[in-house]
């Protein structure tokens, strides 16, 4: 079977899924210019992947004087607070490189959430060097999203329509849905990428992850992420379900 969307990698365990993760970072790295720009996800699924990135041979094969990081969303919350997706990428990743890369996180300290989002999207775009998104220059070469098991991803969360319809800001706050307000990149700036990742493990996400691959559930925001290059969606065997062949 094939998705509706995307291309389907099935792997059978977290051990694989980190491995298999970590290695389409490191080849998407390697095949960037002279600066490799990447979006990475938060939650709980990618840390184990990142974890993996940071030990031999990943750390090793990546330069990453050349990497610039971003995050598709943030909690709104202090960058030492448990709940904060650039503290997990810090502990993960960061912490173990022989050479840091540029990690931009979403600026917190005497901001607004509105504030905050808007100051992240200057920082996006002064990343990308102009203000207009132009498919014949993505924005990211890797986007790295996860996705709930209702169907969201990044803090684009079902139902909030005027978030999920935003066409001209790349950046928005994100102020119900969620125990804590939230910054999210939008889907115009997440679409703007030559690779784009779904990283979804865990039986949990099995009836999701089937609606969204087959097709049959095209509201929910996963679903509605069009990107202009290459998707990939990367799930274990125990969200893969019917999928895994
Ligand atoms: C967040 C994430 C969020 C996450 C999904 C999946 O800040 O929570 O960005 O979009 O990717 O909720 O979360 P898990 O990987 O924890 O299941």
């Amino acid at each position: 079977m094939k998705p509706v969307r995307g291309e389907l990698v099935v792997v059978p365990d977290a051990e694989a899924f980190a491995e298999q993760g970590a290695r389409l970072f490191a080849e998407a790295a390697a095949a960037a210019g002279e600066r490799f720009l990447a979006c990475l996800a938060g939650g709980s699924t990618p840390r184990a992947l990142y974890e993996r990135l940071a030990g031999a041979p990943w750390r090793d094969t990546i330069d990453w004087a050349r990497v610039d990081l971003v995050l598709g969303d943030e909690r709104f919350v202090a960058p030492e607070d448990e709940k904060s997706n650039v503290r997990m990428i810090r502990e993960a990743l960061i912490a173990h490189l022989p050479v840091a890369p540029r990690l931009h996180p979403v600026p917190f300290a005497g901001l607004t959430v509105d504030q905050a989002a808007a100051a992240y999207q200057r920082d996006l775009i002064a990343l990308h060097g102009a203000a207009r998104l132009d498919p014949a220059r993505p924005v990211f070469d890797l986007c790295l999203l996860g996705m709930g098991d209702d169907g969201h991803t990044a803090s684009l969360l079902p139902g909030q329509e005027e978030l999920l319809g935003e066409r001209q800001r790349w950046v928005v706050p994100v102020t119900t849905g969620r125990p804590e307000p939230r910054v999210t990149l939008t889907y115009p700036i997440l679409e703007s990428a030559r690779l784009v990742v779904f990283l979804v493990s865990g039986a949990g996400k099995r009836e999701m992850l089937d609606r969204v691959l087959g097709g049959t559930d095209r509201d929910v925001p996963a679903s509605r992420l069009n990107p202009g290059g290459r998707l990939v969606w990367l799930a274990d065997r125990a969200a893969a379900g019917r999928w895994a062949g």
